[in-house]
């Protein structure tokens, strides 16, 4: 099987290394991927987000498989483009890819399928918005209601900040969304779906802030580990019949069917998991930790959802032990992050490029806001993380910066459900 993947992160590598370890994949092309793919994966210049352009490459390279890493294009209808052709591609229609990309839709669907979410208000003009601050009262949740790639999320207990965002957004002609705060530990659960049938992954954890202790503005993610030790064995079985079916099943009935990765971006609140999020593709970093762990043929797995056949496949299979991905980012990420700084060291194993390019000189500099995902994995937690922390030893990135407590709290057993 010859498989395509399009996307250029540290995602897209775990699903490359990942596609490379299934003996039926004979042959693998990322677009436009990155230095780290490389290594592993022919690779071609490609505009991702444009279905023309990606069909024609799909086409020209035979490929067997196209699989569809980021949400952009899966909005834009790359998936949509991909099928037209006669090629399978994982990855949903771009109708159903609005489940991520329209907020609106989301909290339609999820009101129809009578799952539990934050309550939400849109406020698209400014002389509305004290009131609406008003009604929800803190801790302050504001949204950009777009994507945003987490970045355009503000939760604080200070007015004057949640004011100042909202007006931020909204002074850029982007509508807010102001919604209630979900107490609890957040769970992202990603699912394979074809139309019906759903396979949920490995539950994991991401590390949204860009400080030690949750602090510092939203990122597209820091670290991430799974599974989750403190989390009831039954937690992906019971999110799958309470929210992702019901969710999938309304899909379906209105037309609009999903095929690909759902995640759920899950709060662990004391009445229960309540839906934060969903998007349309495996999640980053999180995918990083959770492939890592997955001993069931990748290229198969993919093609069965894309195929429609999910549920003639046997239950996956997964390695004992845990998984945990460090995000090393470059100087001033989340804001502008400086690039072209020399990396020392990425070419080792666990190392996963980010925004990486191989220079004229075959040199490997640095090209945008996280770098390298550095992923550990031991027998338990603790061994995860001393792996992934002794791997970062061996790299250099001049002024980069990353967490040094990605599942610190979780391996100590300081992590729990709050109480009602
Ligand atoms: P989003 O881009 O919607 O995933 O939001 C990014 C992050 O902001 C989430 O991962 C949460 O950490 C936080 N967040 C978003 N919405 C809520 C909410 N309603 N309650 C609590 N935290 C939230
Ligand atoms: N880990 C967050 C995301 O992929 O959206």
């Amino acid at each position: 099987m010859r498989v395509l993947v399009i996307g250029s992160g540290a995602r897209e590598h775990a699903l490359v290394l990942g596609l490379s370890r299934d003996p039926g994949v004979t042959a693998l092309a990322c677009a436009p991927g990155n230095a780290g793919i490389a290594a592993v994966s022919e690779l071609y210049g490609v505009e991702a987000s444009d279905p023309a352009e990606v069909t024609a490459l799909a086409t020209k390279w035979n490929a067997d498989l196209v699989v569809i890493g980021p949400e952009v294009p899966l909005v834009a209808g790359v998936a949509d483009a991909v099928k037209a052709a006669g090629i399978p591609c994982f990855g949903p229609s771009g109708e159903a890819a609005q489940i991520e990309g329209s907020k609106a839709f989301a909290k339609d669907i999820m009101a129809a399928a009578g799952v539990p979410t934050a309550h939400s208000e849109i406020v698209d003009n400014p002389a509305r918005l004290d009131a609406a601050l008003q009604r929800f009262g803190p801790t302050y949740v504001v949204k950009d209601d777009g994507l945003a790639a987490g970045k355009g999320v503000v939760v604080t207990a200070d007015l004057a900040a949640a004011r100042a965002h909202a007006m931020t957004l909204l002074d850029g002609g982007h509508p807010v969304l102001l919604e209630s705060f979900l107490e609890g530990p957040e769970v992202s659960l990603f699912c394979l779906v074809d139309e019906r049938t759903v396979v949920p992954l490995l539950p994991a954890q991401d590390f949204k802030r860009v400080g030690d202790g949750d602090t510092g503005p939203n990122t597209g993610g820091m670290g991430a580990y799974s599974p989750l030790p403190w989390a009831a064995d039954d937690l992906a079985a019971s999110v799958v019949t309470k929210i992702i079916q019901p969710v999938v099943d309304e899909m379906a009935n209105r037309g609009v069917p999903f095929s690909g990765l759902l995640y759920a971006g899950l709060a662990m609140t004391p009445t229960g998991p309540q839906v934060i999020e969903f998007n349309c593709r495996f999640g980053d970093p999180e995918t990083q930790a959770v492939l890592a762990l997955l001993r069931t043929p990748l290229g198969e797995l993919l093609l069965s959802v894309a195929n429609g056949t999910l549920a003639a496949q046997p239950p996956l299979d997964w390695a004992d032990g845990s998984a945990v991905t460090v995000v090393i980012a470059a100087e001033g990420y989340p804001g502008r992050p400086r690039t072209g700084d020399v990396i020392a060291g990425s070419e080792a194993e666990g190392v996963l490029h980010a925004g990486t390019r191989r220079r004229d000189d075959g040199a490997v500099v640095s090209n945008g806001g996280r770098v390298l995902s550095v992923v550990g994995v031991g027998d338990d937690l603790e061994a995860a993380r001393q792996d992934a922390y002794r791997r970062i030893e061996n790299l250099h990135l001049a002024g980069s910066h990353h967490r040094t407590d990605i599942a610190l709290r979780a391996s100590r057993g300081e992590v729990a459900v709050p109480a009602s």
